[in-house]
């Protein structure tokens, strides 16, 4: 038997950072998505083929042996082994497994590949071994190999990757869906630069602890944005939530998050006429979004690949963790 599963990336609107702390964040599931194809062998050996990434390798008890892209690819690699080892155990089989990995989503800038690739391996394992694997459990077990990638994750991205559409997530309480969210007009420039999110959040965390009675209000006001920004995505007030962005994008320059070519693309999409803009995801490179009127997308876009970015149009995915069998 061989089984496929997908799950989407994401953008997060407003809150990151924050939601590591306290407060929600609202977060959109993009119709990029990755893929992962997975077939028993007959050994005990758990393979990995990422050709998008240049990477594959072997795992044996827990060690890697690169086939393709030397020990780079360990890194890259390693969530998707606990990932696979955490099903296993909570199933509790243990088979060997092939796995291929194919991404339409930009690795490592802050569009969730790596939890979409995590959560999309849970249940596609989770379904070679038997099935039963509820949407919770799915996430939470992506979660565990998150936490390899970046230490202390808040859960946003797995549970975005499991769920799909829109989310208000707040750490250790949940998340709310939005139902019936209309399209979005944005778009995304990514400034090409790929970074750690565990690193990031590290950042934040050693400028918190330095500077704990500046720090701690800024991420209050931030949680303060994603809770208005809940209610101007509601009623569809694009031009509040265009200011929303600009003040988020604000502050996380505070935290030391952005970086020069974000702030680039940042400003040359508000100069072409954005509503609002500000980095996504974990910052220090990797992306960001700008949100515009209908008829001005196109000439955002132009504007932020003339800064050096690249631009993607995304719409939202209302579908989070597929999986299937598939025959011969
Ligand atoms: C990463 O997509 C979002 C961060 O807030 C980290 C997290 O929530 O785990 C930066």
């Amino acid at each position: 038997m061989r089984v496929k599963a997908s799950a989407p990336g994401k953008v997060i609107l407003f809150g990151e950072h924050s939601v590591v702390y306290r407060g929600p964040a609202i977060v959109l599931a993009i119709d990029r998505r990755v893929e992962v194809l997975a077939e028993p062998r007959g050994d005990d050996l758990l393979f990995i083929e990422a050709p998008d990434l240049g990477v594959s390798g072997f795992f044996h008890e827990g060690r890697y042996h690169p086939a393709a892209g030397g020990r780079r690819g360990e890194g890259v690699l390693r969530p998707l082994w606990v990932a696979v080892e955490r099903t296993m155990e909570r199933l509790g089989r243990k088979t060997g497994v092939s796995l291929s990995v194919a991404s339409e989503i930009p690795i490592a800038v802050g569009l969730g590949s790596s939890a979409a690739a995590s959560v999309a391996t849970v249940a596609a394992v989770g379904e070679l071994l038997g099935g039963g694997l509820t949407p919770e459990e799915i996430s939470l077990l992506a979660y565990e190999a998150e936490r390899v990638v970046h230490g202390t994750p808040s859960g946003i991205d797995n549970t975005i990757a499991t769920y799909g559409g829109g989310l208000v997530y707040e750490r250790g309480k949940g998340m709310e869906r939005l139902e019936s969210l209309r399209e979005i007009p944005l778009v995304i420039g990514n400034t090409g630069r790929s970074r750690s999110t565990g690193e990031l959040v590290g950042r934040v965390r050693r400028l918190r602890e330095k500077y704990r009675t500046l720090v701690d209000p800024i991420i209050d006001a931030i949680a303060h944005i994603a809770r208005l920004g809940r209610e101007a995505l509601l009623e569809g007030d694009l031009w509040r939530m265009g200011e929303l962005m600009r003040m988020n994008h604000g502050l996380l320059w505070a935290l030391g998050v952005s970086s020069p070519e974000l702030d680039r693309l940042v400003n040359a999409a508000l100069e072409a006429g954005a509503l609002g803009a500000k980095l996504t995801g974990a910052g220090g490179g990797g992306c960001m979004i700008a949100l515009a009127e209908p008829d001005r997308l196109g000439a955002v876009s132009t504007a932020i690949e003339r800064s050096g970015g690249s631009s993607l149009r995304a719409g939202i995915s209302r579908s989070g963790v597929r999986v299937w069998r598939v025959e011969g």
